[in-house]
């Protein structure tokens, strides 16, 4: 799908996207529109007592002439109230609905009605970046649809007054769909496809956009003493990774900030193996890792003037004759010994060398994880708010804040003391569940990560809720979702970029 930019002005083809105020008001633009339509919007909104202009409603005109093949009437309620994101939205729902009817081209006016204050530029830019992210699909292994089945949409042009703006301001969140798109396309791979080795290979194309990627393998983890990771790959014939990526586009001096990911490209439980019925959802168990390397090539797409680590923690989770057992003993990086009383609670045994190795080697101002981490996060949360975790507020601020901007919301939930002795083990430092009726499983998980961070700023981020979808929204199709990505990305613009 190819994305333009234009002058607003009446097009002589295609669909046509156009908003409305509170009270059903058109813009300037539409009330135009209607005119040289002879009067074919009006007598819909007459015909249509119910469409208000609220904000989520929206009114079809099919065949309005003047070569136009369908008006969409989209409400953003009250002008005053009217943000540059809510075109977003408007421009994801018109894009996909116009992708299901044959027409190639749609036309987004990005104006706003009378009253509204929304910078224009940013509006349109807005548009842009929602027509991406709501179209998108992962259609690669469809292979019989026919011709008629397919999306038709080739073109979306946003219509501005302001077209120079405009351009300038969707640079970045070109880059910022780019990344989106990135881990949604990773996340949606089995895992007969995605598996640590090609996941290390595809962060490797970071190099393009100018990020510093490596790779350790089994042998140089063995060395470096990461047997909490390395028990977790043991039972795969697939080898468990390390990728460190570095976007360095800070000042040398300044030190980086540290985002870490839990990549379980499969996770069966290993031996405490998970039921079958809907054990293939766990390809997306990579998706705090999918979230990383999406958010890194979202900052080196736009140049983000900061430094910044991303590793990622790449396993698969395996029964074998060589698997890990329930029982097993395992020495992590940081020297803390782990009794693995279960190897379904797989993750935290990977993040937890991660961790450990990204603070002891960078010496970062904080560290956020991200990860599919428990079951539990869904019982408390549901699929709406990912769990936050950490030990510092002003991050905790900063992330949540950067969440509710980008529609990735986080909610805070606690740790304390008495949760991490639930953690208490008979014969190691720790076992990597809690002891049998403590409860709250996302904050014991939380507590056994806390264990491998130093005196730094931390958060956990538990996704195991949002990075897959059931429900199709405006901009997150159903699917895998790049829950973290725009968080993560507007966390850094936000706080730590150089100005
Ligand atoms: N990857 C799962 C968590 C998960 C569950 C993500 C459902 C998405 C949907 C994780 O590795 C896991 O298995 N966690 C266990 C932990 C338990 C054994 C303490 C869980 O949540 O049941
Ligand atoms: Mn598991
Ligand atoms: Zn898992």
């Amino acid at each position: 799908m190819k994305i333009d930019f234009a002058a607003l002005a009446r097009p002589k083809q295609g669909a046509l996207a156009i908003v409305a105020g509170e009270g059903a008001k058109l813009s300037a633009f539409g009330t135009g529109l209607d005119k040289a339509l002879g009067g074919a919007l009006g007598r819909a909104l007459a015909a249509a007592p119910r469409f208000k202009g609220e904000r989520g409603q929206s009114l079809e005109i099919v065949g309005p002439g003047a070569g136009i093949s369908r008006v969409l009437i989209y409400g953003l309620g009250k002008p005053a109230d009217i943000k540059p994101e809510a075109l977003e939205a408007v421009a994801g729902e018109a894009a996909k609905r116009i992708a299901a009817t044959g027409e190639t081209f749609l036309s987004i006016a990005a104006d706003l009605p009378a009253g509204a204050k929304a910078d224009l530029a940013e509006v349109a830019a807005r548009a842009a970046l929602g027509a991406r992210l709501g179209a998108y699909r992962f259609d690669k292994y469809r292979t019989t649809r026919k011709e008629h089945e397919k999306p038709s949409l080739k073109t979306v042009a946003v219509l501005t007054d302001a077209v120079a703006a405009a351009k300038k301001a969707h640079q970045p969140l070109a880059a910022l769909a780019d990344g989106v798109t990135l881990t949604r396309d990773l996340v949606s791979e089995p895992a007969n496809i995605i598996y640590p080795e090609t996941l290390a290979a595809e962060c490797k194309r970071l190099a393009k956009l100018g990020v510093k990627v490596e790779v350790l393998g089994e042998k140089q983890m063995k060395k470096l003493g990461m047997g909490a990771l390395l028990g977790v790959g043991q039972g795969s014939v697939r080898e468990s990774q390390l990728v460190i990526m570095q976007w360095n586009g800070g000042k040398k001096s300044s030190k980086p900030v540290a985002f870490v990911g839990k990549g379980v490209c499969f996770d069966t439980g290993g031996i405490s193996i998970k039921p079958s019925a809907g054990m293939e959802e766990m390809k997306w168990d990579m998706g705090g890792a999918g979230a990383v390397i999406g958010a890194m090539a979202a900052l080196a797409g736009r140049k983000a003037k900061a430094n910044v680590i991303g590793v990622v923690a790449l396993v698969e989770n395996m029964p074998d004759g060589n698997a890990q057992r329930p029982g097993d003993v395992v020495t992590s990086m940081s020297g803390q010994t782990i009794e693995v009383l279960n190897t379904d609670a797989e993750g935290r045994l990977i993040l937890c060398d991660a961790l450990w190795y990204c603070q002891q080697r960078f010496k970062p101002q904080f560290m956020v994880d991200l990860a599919t981490l428990t079951g539990a996060i869904i019982i408390a949360l549901g699929h709406e708010h990912a769990g936050l975790f950490s030990n510092d507020d002003k991050l905790s601020e900063q992330l949540a804040k950067a969440g509710k901007a980008e529609g990735e919301p986080l909610w805070r939930l606690p740790l304390g003391d008495n949760y991490d002795k639930a953690l208490t083990s008979q014969i190691a430092d720790m076992q990597n569940i809690a002891g049998p009726g403590a409860g709250a499983g996302s904050i014991t998980a939380a507590q056994f990560l806390q264990r491998f961070v130093n005196k730094l700023p931390w958060a956990h981020l538990d996704i195991a809720g949002t990075a897959w979808s059931k429900a199709d929204k405006p901009t997150v199709p159903r699917g895998a979702t790049a829950f973290g990505v725009r968080l993560l990305n507007r966390l850094v613009q936000d706080n730590y970029e150089e100005k």
